[in-house]
């Protein structure tokens, strides 16, 4: 996949959402792709605005009456809801009413030649990306994260920032890896694993398991009786 060094808009987005993770792939599709939003759509029973960043928002199980799905491209940017099981409903459902799925690289990732990346997914700004990495269908890297070489993640998966994947590891479907969680080589995260922020993964998990690190301790003296700082 290339990235969007070339951002003349060429193609039409409708994006699913109107809360704060749409309002970010409008921000970022605008400035860094060549693709232009159109509009929005959520689900009939959250239809509650008829315009959200001045384009129209329209009920999902109407969208391809109104966009169609042979002139408009869609984007579904939802979070982690339901241990990722949200967006990859939607997802299908789209692809279902003839979709094709847009996927965000940032110009501002880092990759290589070859990268392998499947639709529906959102990948931010200073993702490392080492080579001979494949990343499946409806991923969202947040920012920062690092993905060591050969690694694989599957569909629907989210990494949050500042994630060390590092070489060869396996990330199976629908699994949710917080905030600076740290993957030792060779492992597989199995799949629907939930690892927690800040967890050092040493050794292949177990399917739909929660792992979590040891949180910090509160240190016996307060900040202002520390004689070294
Ligand atoms: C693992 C996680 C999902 C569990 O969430 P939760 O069910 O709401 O858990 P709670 O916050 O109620 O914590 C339950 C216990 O686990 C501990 N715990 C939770 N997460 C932990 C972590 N990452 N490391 C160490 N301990 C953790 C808590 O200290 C608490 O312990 P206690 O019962 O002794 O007080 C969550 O804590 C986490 O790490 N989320 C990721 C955050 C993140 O990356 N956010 C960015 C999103 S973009």
């Amino acid at each position: 996949m290339k990235k969007n060094l070339n951002k003349e808009k060429t193609e039409k987005v409708i994006i699913f959402g109107n809360g704060q993770m749409a309002n970010l792939a409008h921000f970022y599709l605008t400035h860094d792709s060549p693709y232009e939003v159109a509009g929005f759509c959520v689900d009939k029973d959250f239809l509650k605005e008829n315009s959200f960043n001045n384009l129209p928002v329209v009920s999902f199980e109407d969208v391809e009456a109104i966009f169609s799905p042979h002139v408009f491209k869609m984007f579904i940017p939802i979070s982690y809801k339901n241990v990722n099981k949200l967006r990859a409903k939607k997802y299908y459902q789209a692809k279902d009413k003839g979709y094709e799925l847009i996927s965000y690289l940032s110009s501002k990732a880092t990759t290589w030649p070859g990268l392998v990346i499947g639709e529906n997914c959102f990948i931010f700004e200073n993702n490392v990306i080492q080579p001979f990495v494949e990343i499946g269908n409806n991923v969202i890297l947040w920012s920062g994260n690092h993905i060591g070489h050969h690694s694989k993640i599957k569909d629907h998966c989210f990494l949050a920032s500042h994630v060390v994947v590092s070489g060869r590891v396996t990330i199976e479907p629908y699994c949710f890896l917080g905030v600076n969680a740290t993957i030792r080589d060779n492992v597989v995260i199995e799949q629907s694993c939930v690892i927690g922020a800040g967890t050092l993964i040493l050794k292949s998990t177990t399917k739909n398991g929660v792992y979590i690190g040891p949180p910090a301790k509160l240190y016996s003296l307060p900040s202002d009786k520390l004689k070294n700082i």
